[in-house]
């Protein structure tokens, strides 16, 4: 699994038995990863966005959760048993929307199936290195079916990052980018900065920027203006859950977008892995939405507080957009086209 950590955004240290995590809190300013091997660390970890976007939460749960099971110092099966369920209940909490945590710890809670401590721990290793290699297959497969709806040269435009640092290697939304710089193709991406956390301009232009890829910042209002221009063929985005009607969550300011591309008549484009789909959702209503902390908003990244003291602050994390403003979902299956 650890073989080469070259653009892997996490990995398990087979020799430790350890999550080792880029930490994308630092970026873009440093490179520097985190060693993960206890509940605590792993909750914070994903809380924090030190590890984000929904298929690399999925992927760090499944690692984390083996990695502390590891640590367990219970010594009947029935208290191993205890600890592990224990332990998936506090990391199932540390965010509510991305639907990969769930299905992810679901995963590992299943693989520890009986037997002794130390056979529930192999199989749940195996269990968490596939869902690991899943990820970099199922991203590599939207990226190629993705490209089935570009032509080169297209201007896109993408709002948080659903890129690599989203997923173990590809990304999502970005797949089909680095799909078609591999054949010599070249795409124009826009990525808004995504307030108030700054993942597009933090992350998605860093990674973008350090692939060679041709990036332009703009702030998330500025997006609307571009469309009017007539500037973008396509905007396309990630997913954090998709209901079953296919209304779907994705980062606040989504909604925005996916309303202005109707109608300005952009294409709208969502890619989503199929873990990301929640069966257990009827309609985006029961999508639960993440409220964060005020002082993202009023504090943040600058360097003096932006608003006065005492006020009321709203920062729901995510938008939930109604399919209907949807023109196609991409997944590692193939494109469904619903407008
Ligand atoms: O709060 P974040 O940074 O985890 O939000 C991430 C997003 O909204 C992404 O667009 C989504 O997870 C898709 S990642 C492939």
């Amino acid at each position: 699994m650890n073989a080469c950590h070259e653009d892997l955004t996490l990995w398990l240290d087979e020799d430790s038995d350890e999550l080792i995590i880029l930490d994308q809190t630092k970026l873009p300013g440093k490179e520097e990863t985190v060693s993960i091997s206890t509940a605590r660390a792993l909750y914070d970890a994903i809380r924090t966005l030190q590890v984000r976007g929904a298929p690399a939460i999925g992927v760090a749960a499944a690692l984390g959760l083996y990695a502390c099971a590891v640590r367990f110092e219970d010594e009947t099966p029935e208290g191993f048993l205890y600890s592990l369920r224990k332990t998936k209940a506090f990391i199932a909490s540390a965010r509510p929307t991305a639907q990969n945590l769930f299905w992810a710890l679901e995963r590992i809670e299943k693989a520890a199936d009986g037997g002794t401590i130390q056979e529930m721990l192999t199989h749940m290793r195996t269990e968490a290195s596939a869902i690991f290699e899943e990820d970099i297959a199922i991203c590599r497969a939207i990226g190629e079916h993705g490209l089935s709806l570009l032509k080169d040269g297209d201007t896109l435009l993408t709002h948080c990052n659903a890129g690599r640092l989203a997923a173990v290697k590809y990304g999502t939304a970005l797949a089909p980018v680095y799909a078609g710089m591999e054949r010599g193709m070249h795409f124009q991406v826009y990525a808004d900065e995504t307030r108030p956390l700054l993942q597009g301009a933090r992350l998605t232009c860093y990674e973008l920027h350090r692939a060679g890829a041709d990036v332009t910042l703009l702030c998330d209002g500025m997006a609307a203006r571009l469309m009017q221009e007539g500037k973008i063929d396509a905007v396309i985005v990630g997913c954090d859950r998709v209901a079953r009607n296919y209304d779907f969550a994705n980062k606040t300011g989504t909604l925005s977008l996916a309303v202005n591309a109707k109608f300005f008549g952009v294409p709208f484009y969502v890619a989503a892995p199929s873990p990301t789909f929640d069966a257990g959702c009827a309609t985006g209503e029961d999508i639960v939405i993440e409220q964060r902390p005020g002082e993202e908003i009023t504090e943040g990244f600058f360097s003096a507080r932006t608003a006065p003291e005492g006020i009321g602050v709203y920062n729901p994390a995510f938008d939930v957009i109604p399919h209907t403003l949807v023109s196609a979902f991409i997944t590692e299956k193939g494109v469904i086209r619903l407008g």
